[in-house]
């Protein structure tokens, strides 16, 4: 810990007072080419060092966005038939009498395993982009 306390407290700060920025913008035309070299490098780095956070951080908030949504876990289904192991629905095609008929994909539907229209509402809150899947009859010439 006496070694990671010494590197922030002493070598950092000289690291900084190290780096060849100029005090006025005029000053950057000055530089050398090793001067150069040794900016880019710390901007490499910088650069490096925000990316990890930046994704870190949003793989934290997605987590945490998908926890909010379904207000428990990541599931996808917050509340069709959570008293089965698994949720199966098996509709004869022939009892399928409509032109077309629409099925829930985003487990918001009020008519489940019809479609209801809430995945509008369920995009509009996430963002995301799900849909029923439509089966319909195939058209006869
Ligand atoms: S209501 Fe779920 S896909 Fe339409």
């Amino acid at each position: 810990m006496e070694t990671l306390s010494l590197f922030f407290k002493r070598s950092l700060p000289n690291f900084f007072e190290a780096l060849p920025i100029p005090d006025r913008f005029v000053g950057f035309a000055d530089l050398t080419a090793g001067e150069w070299i040794e900016l880019l490098v710390f901007a490499g780095g910088v650069g490096v060092v925000s990316y990890s956070v930046y994704h870190l951080a949003a793989s934290k908030l997605s987590l945490k966005c998908c926890q909010l949504h379904c207000n428990r876990s990541c599931a996808m289904n917050p509340s069709i038939k959570k008293d089965v192991a698994k949720v199966v629905d098996i509709v004869e095609i022939e009892d399928i009498t409509k032109e077309k008929v629409s099925y829930c994909r985003c487990w918001r539907s009020k008519k489940f395993p019809l479609c209801d229209g809430s995945h509008n509402a369920y995009n509009e809150e996430t963002g995301d982009n799900t849909g029923p899947i439509v089966l319909k009859h195939k058209q006869k010439n």
